[in-house]
């Protein structure tokens, strides 16, 4: 068979056990590791600009992944990190149309970049290797490889939402990237929402047709689209959370807790994970609840991320000003009512803490899947689990029903919401825990990984309908 090669911006340090924040570094390693395979993308170093392009691509190995990596210079990194990808398609993505910027020369970067990118894939790539990429930093790559003479099958997953046409076209570039990713052969999406999104625009701004197996006829090429929900590895992780249930770092939190109940949340510090939000009800659950005062405890983890763009310096001074308020309201002397830590913590040591929890509250205001209600799902005891509140904007709810799920927006809906997991009664803390876990067993990394793998190398309904 053909040799398989990723590309995505962000990959995840070879060396295992590492903590990767995000969930394409996280879930494209763990479907690597098993099947092995060329793994491109940037290596989170910046140069300066005196140092000129095309930069050295350097290869690492482990077992079976070959991971080849290249630096981006200080202006690339400006203008398609931070200022296109991050500045201007993550907030639109995320229906956070206020929070976007739009820059004609960021836009030319992320040309640049993805033109990069091509380059360097092309010196190492044969006619037959089938190219997988991941995520809205690369939509313009198909179109610079097939630039490059490429006529290889290539395939795009987006781990993010895609939004409704008439949010895409906010971005004055949308005509030129959507008519870019036409030069994909297969474009997955997290959920039929996102996809009909997809299909919705292509169809209205670009005359395209659909057919009934979500064949898009566009421009005299056919592209296949498809939904491919992302998983998680659900006995890897359980067996993570068990074999660490009694580390130093469980044992010191257990005394610590002194028998209060834990409510977890775990993001990165992103505007879209809804943080805000979620501080706000367990202040008002507080407010509203005073038999729950000193018998529970909410650890908000957030690791900092893409601390350079702006939107997320403000969020992260809104939420310190905020932690330490409703800690200001309610704390005692011997009971802080929300812990709130920005730093990561390596996997195995995360699983743990989620088995931990009485309650996970996930609640994005918007999401593509959002990995950590699935890991957290994963990691409890089936015997005494802990319940899982959900936003439903995550691509998640799709598939986790059975959690409790909330509109992010409503905080006295949360609030009540945090109330009822924390005193569900044992029976139906298990049934929704099962109902979980079937789903999960199901949409597991693999099948979304093989499913997308099969699709992208079939070609028959897949070639010129011209
Ligand atoms: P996103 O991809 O937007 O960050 P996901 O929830 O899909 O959201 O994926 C986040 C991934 O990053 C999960 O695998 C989660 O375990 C990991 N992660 C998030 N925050 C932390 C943290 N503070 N420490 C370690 N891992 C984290
Ligand atoms: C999300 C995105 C990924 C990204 C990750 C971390 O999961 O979908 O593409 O890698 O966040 O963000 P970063 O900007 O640090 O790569």
């Amino acid at each position: 068979m053909s040799r398989l090669i990723v590309v995505s911006n962000r990959v995840a340090p070879i060396t295992e056990g590492e903590p990767t924040a995000g969930g394409l570094a996280a879930g494209v390693m763990d479907a690597l590791r098993q099947k092995g395979g060329r793994w491109f993308g940037w290596s989170g170093q910046v140069v300066p600009d005196m140092v000129t392009p095309p930069l050295p691509v350097v290869e690492q190995r482990s077992g079976s992944i070959s991971l080849y990596t290249t630096d981006l210079n200080q202006r690339d990194y400006d203008t398609y990190y931070r200022g296109f990808a991050n500045g201007t398609l993550w907030p639109i993505f995320h229906y956070q149309t206020e929070l976007a910027r739009f820059d004609w020369a960021d836009f030319e970067g992320y040309r640049r970049v993805n033109g990069r990118f091509a380059e360097a894939i092309s010196a190492f790539m044969t006619p037959e290797d089938v190219v997988w990429v991941h995520d809205y930093h690369l939509l313009c790559l198909a179109k610079a490889l097939r630039q490059r003479g490429a006529r290889n099958r290539i395939g795009l997953f987006l781990h993010t939402p895609f939004p409704a046409p008439a949010v895409m076209m906010n971005v004055p570039a949308h005509a030129e990237l959507l008519a870019a990713m036409c030069q994909y052969d297969l474009i997955g999406f997290q959920t039929e929402s996102d996809r009909l999104a997809f299909a919705d625009y292509v169809l209205r701004e670009m005359g395209g047709e659909a057919r009934a197996d979500g064949v898009l006829a566009v421009g005299g090429r056919a592209i296949r689209t498809g939904v491919y929900p992302i998983g998680v590895h659900v006995d890897m992780l359980r067996a993570e959370a068990e074999a660490a249930a009694d580390s130093p770092q469980m044992q010191a939190l257990r005394a610590s807790l002194n028998g209060r109940a834990l409510v977890m949340s775990v993001d990165r510090l992103d505007y879209s994970k809804g943080l805000p939000q979620r501080f706000a009800a367990y202040e008002r659950f507080l407010a509203e609840n005073a038999g729950w005062h000193r018998q529970v405890e909410f650890a908000q983890i957030a690791v900092p991320s893409r601390s350079d763009v702006q939107a997320y310096q403000e969020i992260r001074r809104q939420l310190e000003g905020e932690a330490g308020r409703i800690n200001g309201r309610f704390a005692e002397l011997d009971w802080t009512p929300l812990r709130y830590l920005n730093r990561s913590f390596a996997r195995r040591d995360l699983m743990p803490l989620y088995a931990a929890a009485a309650v996970g509250l996930v609640t994005p205001l918007r999401d593509g899947m959002n990995l950590v209600a699935k890991e957290f799902v994963a990691a409890q005891d089936p015997v005494d689990p802990g319940v899982l509140i959900l936003s439903r904007f995550a691509g998640a709810a799709r598939e986790l029903d059975a959690a409790l799920l909330v509109n992010p927006h409503d905080e006295q809906a949360m609030a009540a919401a945090l109330a009822q997991a924390l005193a569900m009664p044992l029976q139906e803390r298990r049934e929704r825990h099962a109902a979980m876990m079937a789903v999960m067993r199901r949409n597991s990394l693999e099948r979304w990984r093989d499913r997308f793998e099969n699709d992208l190398r079939t070609p028959a309904a897949l070639e010129s309908v011209a």
